[in-house]
């Protein structure tokens, strides 16, 4: 598939890969239909893209609400006829240890709350979920052409302080091989799925973390340094031009091994 001319819905499009993604695709050709709880911040990237010539449309999208994203999928069809490429960017972190004993005491004095685990298995798993089914029946229905592009994260194999995001990354890290043997199954022939797991990539989603911690994990990188958006954004159009790229889960991460525990 070309990236020029295809229609991509970008959830998580105000921010980070998402809003980058967004403006290079933009560039490049691409149809993008921008999501994101963040009206505001949408806007400015809608904007930014519409003044450099592109071609782009967006809606408020909530990735945890069924309606909001049939609503996404019927807007970008509405706006351009078709859905090719869903980019599923939308995440969050909220890192806790599960528990942690006051050192004085040996006591528990915090514990990982039932709303940040929630919260997280909520938009990065479930909102998922909901986008790639509600785009896949759109183009299962149609007959046209998809790539389902859902980001998972190095993280996948586990990282202590994230047994909330590490196992929705992981859980993310599945699907491709079990929606292509799904669709091979059933006779799906118009759809590929492939993930990325980018490593510590520069965005505003890394301004939680702490920058001593942040230092830390980057001397743990062999590359020496954050990935940056733009090679996230090559890897986006090398799945969407690649016929063969199906079914995988590809790292983008500056050879990163990871701490994880739960390899
Ligand atoms: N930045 C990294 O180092 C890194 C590494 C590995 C994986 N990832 C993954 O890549 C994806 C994008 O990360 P990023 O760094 O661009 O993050 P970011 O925080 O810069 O952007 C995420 C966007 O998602 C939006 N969002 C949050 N909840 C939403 C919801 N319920 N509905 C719709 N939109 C919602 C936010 O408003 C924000 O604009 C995430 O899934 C993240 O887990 C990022």
């Amino acid at each position: 598939m070309q990236v020029a001319n295809s229609v991509f819905v970008i959830t998580g499009a105000a921010s980070g890969i998402g809003e980058a993604a967004a403006i290079a695709l933009a560039a490049a050709g691409a149809k993008v239909v921008l999501g994101d709880m963040n009206i505001e911040k949408l806007a400015v990237v809608k904007n930014r893209i519409l003044n450099e010539g592109g071609n782009a449309a967006s809606i408020a999208l909530d990735v945890t609400d069924e309606a909001s994203v049939q609503s996404c999928m019927d807007f970008a069809v509405d706006q351009f006829g078709k859905i090719n490429v869903v980019l599923a960017c939308a995440g969050i972190i909220r890192d806790s240890f599960m528990v942690t004993p006051d050192r004085e005491t040996g006591k528990i004095k915090k514990f990982m709350s039932t709303s940040d685990w929630q919260q997280v298995i909520d938009v990065n798993m479930t909102g998922v979920f909901l986008t790639l089914r509600e785009a896949v029946i759109r183009m299962v229905n149609n007959g046209w052409e998809g790539v389902l592009i859902p980001l998972s994260s190095i993280n996948k194999s586990g990282e202590l302080g994230q047994l909330n995001y590490a196992s929705t990354k992981a859980s993310l890290a599945l699907w491709p091989k079990i929606l292509a043997g799904e669709f091979h199954a059933r006779g799906i022939k118009n759809i590929r799925v492939a993930a990325i797991a980018p490593g510590y990539v520069e965005t505003p989603l890394l301004t939680a973390i702490k920058p001593e911690i942040m230092q830390a994990i980057v001397n743990e990188i062999p590359l020496g340094r954050l990935v940056q958006t733009g090679e996230i954004i090559a890897t986006i159009k090398f799945i969407v031009e690649n016929e063969a790229v199906h079914g995988t889960t590809l790292e983008i991460s500056g050879g990163i091994i990871g701490k994880g525990l739960a390899k």
